[in-house]
């Protein structure tokens, strides 16, 4: 028997499937949608990828330029000092054999702190004499010094330590060359060392100017890379110093007065088993 569906339950069911099909046209729609955001979103994801890839290969080219550098600037090096002394007769051209020698300083610096920054380095711990280490730093920043700057250095009692001293001394020499830089009026830096006996036997590095000092909004930032303040500064040289220190197990405290000075001090632990 045929019988006819009744109209009204045609229509019912035409309105339901027109009902389902235009819910489904939405949800097409917003599938559209996202998968237009998604696609946006991969894009840019792979552009920042892209974008790493390249810092990370600048990163490299950096490191082995840096070293490629090195050796002629060594020769540099020997070179203006042998014409410094050279020229010891004439005063003048002595000075710009200074400056040459100066410059060259400056870049090796540039250079080290670049090679550590790239490296992130371990300590090497060996005897070591911390007198000896904050006497070469100062040494090496002959150049910057100035004779309206001061320097003071005073040890007090056991020197030695297992530490690395390469690293220290390229920490002790951006310690030294961002003090004076702080001085541009003059003023005088001091180093102090002291061994602390505390729940751990520690050395305890001071070393402070009397230079402009830090401004409270910059002090949470001066050990993150790339910060400066000055024209023509990287921002590598405390990030290095905080390296050094963490790879030593150390501490590093910045206390400082805006217009008054500023004092780092470091704390690097000391072997009980090492005592000479
Ligand atoms: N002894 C100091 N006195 C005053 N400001 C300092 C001192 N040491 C560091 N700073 C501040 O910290 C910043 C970061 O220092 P650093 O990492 O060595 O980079 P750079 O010397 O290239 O600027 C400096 O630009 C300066 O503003
Ligand atoms: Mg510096």
């Amino acid at each position: 028997m045929n019988e006819q569906l009744p109209v009204e339950l045609l229509s019912d069911a035409f309105n339901v499937f027109r009902d389902a099909s235009r819910k489904l046209e939405e949800q097409y729609a917003l599938l559209e949608d996202r998968i237009d955001e998604l696609s946006i979103e991969l894009a840019e994801k792979n552009k920042a990828i892209e974008r790493t890839r390249r810092l990370a290969a600048m990163g490299e080219m950096a490191a082995r330029v840096a070293h490629e550098i090195r050796n002629p600037l060594g020769s540099m090096a020997i070179f203006a000092n042998l014409l410094e002394r050279e020229l010891a007769s004439e005063p003048d051209k002595q000075r710009l054999a200074n400056h040459v020698s100066t410059g060259i300083k400056s870049l090796d610096n540039l250079l080290s702190n670049m090679l550590l920054f790239a490296s992130s380095p371990e300590a090497k711990l060996k005897p070591v004499d911390m007198r000896k280490v904050i006497e070469e730093s100062l040494l090496l920043a002959k150049g910057h010094d100035r004779s309206d700057v001061s320097v003071r250095a005073e040890f007090c009692g056991q020197t030695s330590i297992m530490a690395d001293g390469v690293l220290l001394r390229q920490l002790f020499l951006n310690l030294i060359i961002n003090a004076i830089d702080a001085m541009d009026e003059g003023g005088s830096l001091k180093i102090r060392t002291r061994v602390v006996e505390d729940r751990q036997r520690y050395m305890e590095i001071k070393v402070s100017d009397t230079g402009r000092g830090i401004r409270k909004e910059h002090i949470d930032r001066v050990f993150d890379p790339f910060f400066s303040t000055k024209d023509r500064g990287t921002g590598l040289g405390l990030a290095i110093v905080s390296t050094v220190v963490n790879a030593h197990s150390g501490f590093i405290d910045v206390d400082s007065v805006a217009g008054e000075g500023t004092a780092f001090t470091i704390g690097l632990p000391m072997l009980r088993e090492y005592r000479i």
